[in-house]
């Protein structure tokens, strides 16, 4: 963290606006992400926070909401008859805002000076979005003419994906944005930048000496990449029918982790450097051309199936969601970069709805050591691996051979486990909480530059393309199973396999130590 940019958020303080005050992610994500950070000392006095949404409420209703979303979400509790929480609740305001109304907006420039000059603020602004992405361009072109970007201090804008739904439409919404806010002032949030373990991967690279020189195709044999969910489409069939996995999750969240496992190390940790190595990494993914969509890429559907017991119905019968779709809620892909570090080294990514677990790792898997050491013509040695562990478990976990105690001269595979998440006491802190931090300190590291974005839809518009002409079949799978087959022959024709995942790695080491 950098603490000029702490302490002048600190003396400044600055005024949130959370459009879509109402809604789902405000309540399940931001307003405890607001709590936490008081609680923790993070937001200073000078702040206030106008909740704005079509809905009529009055300031105590909106206060209740609140209080009722961090009962249910939030990582510390609190009561009403608590004196911080009145404090807390105090810098919260509402306002009921058609957003094409642009009168409404000068009364928001009111309420907004009202709010500045009763807690010190000064003149900083920060609006976020939390809207339907349509609504983007004309929220931040009405900002701009009811005065609210006239004040003494920044001025920043909080986005949330989709950002467009290919490239041609998301340059058309840049294109909008840029008009009245700069590309500084933009924070497109990815939520997987904000989690603790994604971020983690660069300080495991870029602090041990036993991985960076490892880090390469000399050493390394494949990166899997998964993030399975075992929710289904619940009430979000309508967004999620025009979107499916490759938009929902492949462009962002899938192809950010590629980035920070793959980038370069950065000659500075400034934010723009980070974010350089970052591009170079998805301007060298390799633009697949058809046919080699159709030979790396598998894209499946959900049918019919058991979890935990439970009946679950297909995708097609999902509420919202078209009879006869042709979405997939599945996708895996082989990776390929194209840059001298990473040249011949897969990187599978697969992520699936209605799978067996939800889990999110990262698994690195070592090549063998050469067969004229006398050990591995002796044994079948597995490969070293090196997993990090987002979620829900947190840690890394690392597999290497071992003699088997007492044995005579046996091997088998041993782990090493770190587990974060196990440890007593860590509470470890939201993704938005992390993001909402940053934004409001102007720490941009991990928040989505225009560029990523745009060389993202542009490999991802390749597969998409494919798929529209037909190539690509969608393949079923029955909920509650890891996917397709095709997914694994994905792996198979390179003689691999997906290591399992979500702590199961345990079942196939015969000695694991207790957890840190
Ligand atoms: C969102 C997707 O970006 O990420 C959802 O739109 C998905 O479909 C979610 O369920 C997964 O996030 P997490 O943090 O629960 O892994």
């Amino acid at each position: 963290m950098s603490d000029k940019r702490h302490e002048a958020f600190y003396q400044e303080g600055a005024l949130f606006f959370i459009f879509g005050a109402t809604g789902d992610l405000a309540r399940r994500k931001l307003f405890p992400a607001f709590y936490s950070l008081y609680r923790e000392g993070k937001l200073p006095e000078k702040f206030a926070v106008v909740g704005l949404a079509r809905r009529p409420r009055t300031n105590e209703q909106f206060r209740e909401d609140l209080l009722a979303s961090i009962h249910e979400f939030a990582r510390y509790r609190t009561n009403q008859d608590d004196e911080q929480w009145a404090r807390f609740a105090a810098h919260f305001e509402y306002m009921s805002l058609n957003t094409n109304d642009t009168s409404g907006y000068r009364e928001l420039e009111h309420v907004a000076q009202k709010l500045e000059s009763k807690f010190g603020i000064a003149g900083n602004r920060l609006f976020y979005l939390a809207l339907a992405p349509d609504l983007f361009g004309s929220v931040a072109r009405n900002l701009q003419e009811g005065g609210l970007l006239e004040s003494a201090g920044w001025h920043r804008l909080v986005i949330e994906k989709p950002f467009g739904f290919d490239l041609a439409s998301a340059e058309k919404l840049n294109e909008e944005l840029c008009s009245v806010f700069k590309e500084n002032e933009i924070f497109r949030i990815d939520h997987y930048l904000g989690k603790e373990m994604v971020q983690n991967i660069e300080v495991i690279r870029f602090a041990n000496a036993f991985f960076e020189p490892l880090w390469n195709n000399k050493y390394i044999a494949n990166v899997q990449i998964t993030l399975s969910e075992t929710v289904g489409v619940e009430e979000r069939g309508g967004y999620y029918d025009h979107s499916g996995a490759l938009r929902d999750m492949a462009q962002n969240h899938m192809l950010q982790m590629v980035t920070m496992m793959a980038m370069e190390p950065p000659s500075r940790l400034a934010p723009e450097d980070i974010r350089d190595e970052k591009v170079k990494v998805l301007r060298s993914l390799r633009a697949y051309s058809p046919d080699e969509v159709e030979a790396n890429v598998v894209r499946g559907q959900y049918t019919e199936g058991e979890m935990k017991g439970e009946p679950k119905k297909a995708y097609r019968a999902e509420d919202s969601v078209n009879p006869a779709s042709s979405t997939e809620t599945y996708f895996a892909a082989k990776v390929l970069i194209d840059n001298f570090r990473w040249s011949g080294v897969p990187f599978y990514i697969r992520t699936g709805k209605r799978l067996p677990v939800k889990t999110t790792e990262v698994v690195v898997e070592f090549k063998t050591i050469p067969d004229n050491v006398y050990l591995a013509q002796k044994h079948t040695l597995q490969p070293n691996l090196l997993v990090f562990r987002v979620n829900p478990l947190e840690g890394i976990y690392i597999k290497i051979n071992a003699k088997q105690p007492g044995s005579a001269g046996m091997i088998i595979p041993v782990a090493m486990d770190f587990c974060q998440s196990c440890q007593v006491g860590l509470n470890t802190p939201e993704a938005y909480e992390r993001l909402l931090h940053d934004a409001a300190r102007g720490e941009s590291t991990y928040f989505t530059r225009w560029d990523e974005v745009k060389f993202a839809w542009r490999y991802v518009d390749k597969i998409a393309e494919a798929w529209k002409q037909g190539r690509s079949e969608l393949q079923p799978y029955a909920a509650g199973s890891w996917g397709p087959d095709a997914a694994r022959e994905l792996l198979e024709r390179d003689g691999f396999h997906w290591w399992p995942v979500n702590g199961q790695e345990e079942s196939e080491v015969i000695w694991a130590p207790v957890r840190a």
